[in-house]
């Protein structure tokens, strides 16, 4: 799952879902998407920060249920070859709950990604550093690489979903459905998934044809 503004909603109401209706959740196994590099799990911004207070606190989730990236790793390489096992150990990614940027990324994943890359460490581009500057601090740099479950794991789960919701996502929201299927708009991987899916509100959908949309 990504973290973020864009699945906080969900966050919420899965939290409260599972709590509420006594859903037995001891099996789940929760997987961060993505870590900005060389950030502490508390630091303001970070992502781990985020699934903590979102999720893993509220369900009482157990270390063994949890993996995130640990972006302060002396060797990030080694950290994704970690994390490539741990998917691999579970059988893969059942569900994925992504976002999707302003240049089209999918997690960390940045335009010219392979689709064929596992976990990686990227670089960012201006425009994931500039939107990313909302979940910190004012005069705190954002950090420019990022470190993120890769395309190949998100293409070989079970269910593969983008989450987007906003007006400023409509015209990515378009690409990422109707563009052609390439790396240098990593969001067009969807179109590849055999479950995959947009999951968006009206704003985000705004410049879709009524033929891709199904309401609920
Ligand atoms: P967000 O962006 O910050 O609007 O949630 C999602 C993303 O960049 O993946």
């Amino acid at each position: 799952m990504a973290s973020g503004h864009t699945p906080a909603l969900t966050c919420e109401l899965l939290a409260a879902e599972l709590k509420n209706r006594q859903i037995d959740y001891s099996q789940l196994r929760f997987f961060g998407l993505d870590e900005w590099a060389g950030l502490a799990p508390e630091a303001k911004g970070s992502c781990a920060r985020d699934f903590m207070e979102r999720l893993i606190m509220p369900l009482g989730l157990q270390p063994e249920q949890y993996f995130l990236f640990n972006a302060l790793a002396a060797n990030l390489e080694e950290e994704c070859r970690l994390m490539d096992r741990r998917i691999e150990a579970h059988g893969g990614l059942d569900i994925v709950l992504a976002g999707i940027g302003m240049n089209g990324h999918v997690g960390f994943n940045e335009p010219g990604t392979p689709f064929t890359h596992l976990c990686h460490v990227a670089q960012l581009e201006a425009v994931t550093t500039a939107v990313g500057v909302k979940y910190f601090d004012a005069g705190t740099a954002v950090p420019q690489q990022g470190i993120t479950i890769g395309p190949a794991h998100l293409l070989s789960a079970g269910t593969f979903i983008i989450m987007a919701n906003g007006e400023e996502k409509a015209d990515v929201v378009r690409q990422a459905v109707t563009g052609a299927v390439d790396p240098a708009f990593p969001a067009t991987m969807v179109q590849l998934h055999k479950n995959g899916f947009m999951l968006i509100d009206e704003a985000a959908g705004a410049l879709l044809e009524e033929g891709n949309v199904m309401r609920g």
